[in-house]
Order: C-alpha cells, then sequence, then structure tokens
C-alpha cells in the first residue's frame, strides 16, 4: 500500500488515514492506497466497519490539480469511490478542515460523513473550468436535493459544516476529537446493525424544468462566456433525468470534454499562479526570512481607499487606527464605513453584532500621535510625491522602530518616498485596488532598500486579509497602472480616429471584460481619471496632451455614474445609455485636430487595446520589475477583471501565438510611425527563438 494512507486496525475499526501534505491531494499514490485500504478492510475477518480521515490539514482538497493534462492514470478517482461505495461493510467519512471537490466526491461515496464543525465542504471544480468529474453531479443532488446542490456546483459555493448539517451532507457533526467521534460513531453503526446506505441508490428528486432554464439564464449574465457552469448544469439535470450509471457517463464525458478545454487549461494556469505569485522567488532559498508581528494597524486618510484598507483589517479582526488631517473627511469617511457594513448586512451577509465589532476596531483620530504604536502604517493620502514625502517623515517621526511605513500610491516612485524617511528599509508599496474593501489584488512594491522581511510581511498581511498579494518591483504605475495605460492611451486615440465609446467598450465587454475603458471611466469618475491626467501632463507625448477628450468630458462637468452623465448618460437607477452630445463632442474634437474619421473595425479596437498591453508586460519582465509572467497574469485577473477563462493577457497572448501579437506591433508601428509600437526586445527575442511567455 502506498505511505501517503495508511491502515491502522483499532479492534473491529480500520482507520484509514490519507496523509499527502499539503491539502492531501488525491494523486495517483493515494487513489491506489485508498482503494488498496478498502481492500484490505473488506478481506480482514477482523474488521467490521471503516473510518476515512484526513491528516492535520484536512480530509482532502480533490484531484491533483498538477496531474491534469497529463493522460489519466489508474486508478481512475471514479472507480476508487466505486470500490468504496460498494463496500459490504460500513465506510464512514471524518471531515475535518475542506473536503473539497474529489475530497467531497470521496466523502459522499461514504456511506456516512461526520464533520468536526470547522470544517468546510464544497464542490469548486467550476473554478477550474471543470465539473465535478468523480459522480459528484451525480450524487449531490440524490443527497441534498436539486436546488442545493445546483447551488454548490455550479456556483461553487463552500458550506459550513453546519450548513452541511442542515442540508443532510453530513450526517453528525463531531464537537470534541474526530478521530475518537468517528471511531465511537463507526462502533455504534456496528452495534446497531444499521445498513449501509449508498448515495448513488437514492432517487434523485424531480425537479421542474424551469429550475435549470433560470439557472442557465443566470449564469449566461452572471459567468458570460464561461462554459464550465453551463455543463454542470447539464450534469445535474443528467441525475434528474437518468438513472446513476448513465448520469455517471454523462458526467465523464463533459468531464473529460471541460479538462482538455482551453477555458480550463486557463483557469488551471490562473489557480496556480495565484499561489506562485505568493512566493518571492528570491526570498524562497533563505528560510531564515521571518515575518513581523502585526498586531495594531494605522492607516492614515479617511478618503476612497483610506477607509475600504481600513475595513479590510477591521474584517480580519486586526484593529487600526484611521488617522484624516480633516476632521470632516474623516467624519464622512466613518459615515462610509458604517454604510457600506450596514449595506452587507441589509443583505444577509453580517449580524448587527459582527457589524458593530468590526466598526469599533477602526479607531478614527485627527491626531498622528495615534500612530505611535502600530506596527504598519499605511498611508493613502493625495496622490503628490510632496505630500506623501511630508506624511512619511511625520511616520518616521512618530512610529516606533521597526514599524513598516507603507504607501498607497498608484504611481510614485516608492525609494523616493523612502528617502523622506530614515528607515528606508522598512518602506513599500502596498497598492490596493478601488473598492479596497472588495477588490482581491493587493500590488505590494518593494523598493530598492527594503527588507526582506518587510516584503515577507506585506505577504503575508496580504493573505490574512484576504486578498491576493502579488510582489512587484519599482516603476511608473508598477504592473496594472503600467499595462493599463497603454491601454487607455490607445482607446482615446481610436476615439479621435473614428470609433465611440459604446464600440469600443463593447469590443472589451465581448472580449470578456465586465466592462469597456468608458463605462469603467464613469464608474470610477471622470473627475478621478482627469486629476490623473493633470498630474501626469508633462510625461505626455504631444498627440496625448492634444487627445483632450477627458479634459473636454470634465469640463462640462460630467463626472460619470455618480453625476448621471460622462461618456454615458445615466437613469436614476444607474442604467447606461449612449449620449448624442457626447458622439458630437468627440467628432468635434477630430475636426477641430484635422482628423478625418474613419470606419474601425472590432479586430482592430482589440488588437490596439490588447497588443500594447503584452508589450509593456514583456518590457516589465525584462526590466526585472516582476519575477515571472504569471505574476502579470495574476494583477490582470484579480485587479482588472481580465477573463479568467483566458489566463490573463501573457497566457492569452502565448495562446494566439506569439508571433501574430509581434507582427501586429510592426503592422501598426508603420501605420502610426510610432516607435511606441516597436515590440519589447524580449518579445522579439521570444519570437526568434520560437519560445513563449509559458514553456
Ligand atoms: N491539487 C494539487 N495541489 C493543490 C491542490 C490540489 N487540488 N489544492 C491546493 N494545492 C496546493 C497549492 O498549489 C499550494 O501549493 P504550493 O505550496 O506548491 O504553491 C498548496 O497546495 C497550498 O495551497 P494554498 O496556498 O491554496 O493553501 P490554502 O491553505 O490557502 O488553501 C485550499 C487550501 C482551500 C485547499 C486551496 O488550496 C484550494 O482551494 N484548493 C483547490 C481546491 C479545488 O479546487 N479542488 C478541486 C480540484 S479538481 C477535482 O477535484 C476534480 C474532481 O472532481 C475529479
Ligand atoms: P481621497 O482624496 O479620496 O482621500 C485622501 C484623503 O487623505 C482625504 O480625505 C484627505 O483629507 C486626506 N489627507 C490628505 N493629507 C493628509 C495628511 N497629511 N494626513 C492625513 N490625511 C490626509 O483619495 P483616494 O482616492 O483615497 O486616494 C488616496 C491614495 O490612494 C492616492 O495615492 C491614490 O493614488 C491611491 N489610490 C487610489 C485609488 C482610487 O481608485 N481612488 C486606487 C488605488 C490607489
Amino acid at each position: 500500500m502506498a505511505e501517503s494512507v495508511s491502515f491502522d486496525a483499532r479492534g473491529e475499526i480500520a482507520l484509514i488515514k490519507i496523509e499527502n501534505p499539503p491539502v492531501n491531494a488525491l494523486s495517483q499514490a493515494v487513489r491506489s492506497g485508498l482503494a488498496a485500504a478498502i481492500c484490505r478492510g473488506e478481506q480482514d475477518t477482523r474488521i467490521k466497519a471503516m473510518v476515512l480521515i484526513g491528516g492535520e490539514r484536512g480530509f482532502s482538497a480533490g484531484a491533483d490539480i498538477r496531474e491534469f493534462g497529463e493522460p489519466p492514470r489508474q486508478p481512475l478517482l471514479l472507480d476508487v469511490i466505486d470500490v468504496i461505495e460498494r463496500s459490504s461493510k460500513p465506510v464512514i467519512a471524518a471531515i475535518q478542515g475542506t473536503a473539497l471537490g474529489g475530497g467531497l466526491e470521496v466523502a459522499l461515496g461514504c456511506h456516512f460523513r461526520i464533520a468536526s464543525p470547522d470544517a468546510v465542504m464544497g464542490l469548486p471544480e467550476v473554478k477550474l473550468g471543470l465539473l465535478p468529474g468523480a459522480g459528484g453531479t451525480q450524487r449531490l443532488p440524490r443527497l441534498i436535493g436539486v436546488s442545493a446542490a445546483l447551488e454548490m456546483i455550479v456556483e461553487g459555493t463552500v458550506v459550513s459544516a453546519q450548513r452541511a448539517l442542515v442540508l443532510g451532507l453530513v450526517d453528525e457533526l463531531a464537537p470534541g476529537g474526530l478521530e475518537a467521534h468517528a471511531l465511537d460513531f463507526a462502533r455504534g453503526i456496528v452495534a446497531s446493525g444499521k445498513p449501509v446506505r449508498r448515495v448513488s441508490m437514492l432517487d434523485c428528486e424531480p425537479s421542474d424544468q424551469s429550475v435549470f432554464e433560470a439557472y442557465v439564464e443566470t449564469v449566461e449574465r452572471k459567468r458570460r462566456g464561461y462554459i464550465a457552469p453551463l455543463r454542470c448544469i447539464a450534469a445535474v439535470r443528467a441525475a434528474t433525468e437518468l438513472p446513476f450509471k448513465k448520469g455517471l457517463e454523462r458526467e465523464r464525458a463533459m468531464f473529460l470534454e471541460l479538462a482538455a478545454s482551453p477555458q480550463s487549461k486557463a483557469q488551471r494556469h490562473a489557480f496556480l499562479s495565484e499561489r506562485a505569485a505568493a512566493k518571492i522567488p528570491d526570498m524562497r532559498a533563505k528560510t531564515a526570512i521571518g515575518t513581523l508581528p502585526i498586531d495594531l494597524v494605522g492607516v492614515v486618510g479617511a478618503g476612497t481607499m483610506g477607509t475600504g484598507i481600513a475595513m479590510c483589517f477591521a474584517n480580519a479582526g486586526v484593529p487600526v487606527m484611521l488617522v484624516e488631517a480633516n476632521a470632516d473627511n474623516l467624519e464622512r469617511g466613518m459615515a462610509l464605513v458604517r454604510k457600506n457594513y450596514a449595506r452587507t448586512m441589509a443583505r444577509g451577509g453580517l449580524s448587527q453584532a459582527e457589524m458593530d465589532k468590526r466598526v469599533a476596531l477602526i479607531r478614527p483620530s485627527v491626531s498622528n500621535d495615534q500612530l505611535a504604536q502600530a506596527d504598519l502604517v499605511i498611508e493613502a493620502v493625495f496622490e503628490e510625491l510632496e505630500v506623501k514625502q511630508k506624511v512619511f517623515r511625520m511616520l518616521d517621526q512618530i512610529c516606533k522602530p521597526g514599524a513598516i511605513l507603507a504607501s498607497n500610491t498608484s504611481y510614485l516612485n516608492i525609494d523616493l518616498i523612502a528617502d523622506a524617511t530614515a528607515r528606508p528599509e522598512y518602506v513599500l508599496g502596498m497598492h490596493f485596488f478601488s473598492p479596497a474593501n472588495v477588490m482581491p489584488l493587493l500590488e505590494n512594491v518593494r523598493g530598492a532598500r527594503t527588507l526582506p522581511q518587510v516584503c515577507a510581511t506585506a505577504m503575508k498581511i496580504g493573505k490574512l486579509i484576504g486578498k491576493t498579494p502579488v510582489m512587484v518591483r519599482v516603476c511608473d504605475g508598477f504592473v496594472g497602472n503600467r499595462m493599463l495605460a497603454k491601454r487607455t492611451r490607445e482607446s482615446y486615440f481610436m476615439l479621435e480616429e473614428g470609433a465611440t465609446p459604446q464600440q469600443i467598450d463593447k469590443v472589451l465587454y465581448d472580449f470578456g471584460f465586465p466592462m469597456g475603458p468608458f463605462a469603467m471611466s464613469d464608474l470610477a469618475g471622470v473627475d478621478v481619471g482627469w486629476l490623473n491626467r493633470q498630474s501626469r501632463l508633462a510625461n505626455l507625448t504631444s498627440r496625448e496632451r492634444a487627445c483632450d477628450i477627458l479634459d473636454q468630458i470634465h469640463a462640462l462637468g460630467r463626472f460619470g455614474q455618480k453625476t448621471g452623465a460622462g461618456f454615458y448618460r445615466y437613469d436614476a437607477d444607474r442604467h447606461r445609455s449612449v449620449d448624442p452630445e457626447i458622439e458630437a463632442l468627440i467628432v468635434n474634437h477630430s475636426k477641430k485636430r484635422n482628423i478625418e474619421r474613419r470606419q474601425i473595425s472590432d479586430v482592430e479596437i482589440l488588437e490596439r487595446c490588447l497588443y500594447p498591453m503584452i508589450n509593456e508586460g514583456a518590457k516589465l519582465l525584462e526590466e526585472g520589475i516582476v519575477d515571472r509572467p504569471g505574476d502579470i497574469d495574476v494583477v490582470w485577473l484579480k485587479g482588472y477583471g481580465f477573463p479568467a477563462f483566458l489566463g490573463g493577457p501573457l497566457f492569452y497572448a502565448d495562446q494566439i501565438g506569439l508571433p501574430v501579437v509581434y507582427e501586429a506591433l510592426l503592422k501598426y508601428q508603420v501605420v502610426h510611425g510610432d516607435q511606441y509600437w516597436k515590440p519589447a526586445a524580449l518579445l522579439e527575442n521570444m519570437v526568434r527563438s520560437g519560445k513563449r511567455f509559458y514553456t
């Protein structure tokens, strides 16, 4: 028997333990070990029942994601689960930690399930562009009903042990030690002579077809472009229409189709890149690097970002001092915090007690002295170098030695900000995205002198507050905004050359972004974009400066959704409509600039938006701003709504072929006669040597 599964006879009960760190993934060794253990239990006449349990870190996180893409290796999980379910002796799953994907499918193959109160369970395969492929779509609806199963399978929702008990997914909770409880439970089953319950033998409740149709409609709206959720619905539907075995065959066929699909490859790439991004390559070898304790956080500036950042820490149970220069702004900031929590509470996402607890963790103040005890201070004041340097000078004076000083700057040079202090090695960027309490990305920016320990702490704290942290180095706009600027520039140029905001937005929406650049600008605020443009005017080229459509819209007081008008017009419910006034403004602008408007194709729009971003991504790698292409993809997936089913800009570039991108860049370089289109040396080299971003 493989070592990753142990068999221990405890009297008449066999304790079968999966031990495959870190997450008990069901690798080939585990699968064969499990099948062998069950057979051994069957054959051993002293054994009357078996308990299946996971190690320290949990029951199992499911199929080994790293095995996908390779030819399937025997035994298949499906067959192992069949062996478990067919066992004549009762098999009890004892679930602690996580039982996810194939892990939960193994538990569903057992005859009884008990769980520790802090366990969580789910079938999140859909998030990897898959469906549960080891009987989950056929067994779960038989056990907990079609509606609950649809929610868990189509949305990949993870449920708590308490909820699992209510749903009938587990038979009992084990508040004390799980192992002892499970052994007692098994002895009880043996003593009672209770027959084994095979989930596959249960009838699946018939379901009204409208349930499936409603789900399809929701998925097409909410998960636009994704194939897997639709296949998940079809598989659950099969459970209601077909006998178990036939349903299983249908599930298997769709699983194999999805596993081989480009979408699933892209989503698995996204999953693994996110995990890789959490590790900083040049620090991995230095095992001695620890992290600094962060028990109290300070946030300076209670504006849009500061309030959201404070909420992130309060949500994680970390006390936070919110310090503002302006008392009215502080009051407004706290009112915003309360309003946001109240909204979550109204949606049922938070109890009154939890809301009160979180609000109480945010301590507002107009006195900087309050920051003296903070272990980490995050500055979120106006985006001006001098203002930020002044704040950092003050922080350096007030904060205790060893406290980390971070800036939420969107563009500014962290090294210049660090210069204002006598502790540059404790200074770094922690770039949150708006709204900070919602957006998952955290771009951590290490300065030239930032200590490894400080970097490691920022990564750890990012994970603690539920963010996806990515470590980057200093450059203008870091990874995300630097690449975004390329897309923005071309979007405006195309407006003056003949396109409309709605045409450009539609092309990017159809590509899979939640919205295009102009709808985005209206949401974020035309005034915010305008301020940013003003602060950067000196760095703009003459054409960029002359292309002042944003300035003209700003001058009309059209600040976007909040004023009912921006690039579009908005009704009271914030529904968007095209505004002829804006079209006239753009046409007039082209005329003034003597640019003859022409029909711009959707293909050109897509290429001019995406290819300069890919080119910039290559430059970021070339300059060492990031260590891996995956870091760039994660930034775009988590911070800018790049569709996960395309895997991020660089993964996408590999799929369409780097020579295609390269040739298009050269083509636009000729058309526009502009060095801006010159392919990055790295891209050129990769094309010449037939390489890709990902080997
Ligand atoms: N297979 C292989 N490796 C896995 C894995 C899996 N299913 N799940 C996690 N890992 C690896 C991660 O890549 C990471 O490796 P690394 O240290 O080398 O980077 C390590 O385990 C730890 O993972 P996390 O950093 O994510 O640890 P957390 O403690 O934050 O989270 C978790 C643990 C909740 C289990 C999370 O890893 C997770 O959600 N995993 C994926 C679960 C999943 O999607 N399961 C379905 C798999 S598909 C399937 O089962 C198909 C079946 O239906 C046939
Ligand atoms: P904001 O204008 O909403 O808030 C700034 C707040 O800082 C104001 O309330 C102001 O009174 C306060 N402030 C100014 N000087 C101060 C001082 N010396 N001490 C204490 N408080 C002071 O600005 P916003 O949008 O929150 O931006 C803050 C920072 O976050 C900027 O660097 C910005 O570039 C960055 N950022 C902004 C994003 C956004 O979408 N708004 C996204 C990511 C980063």
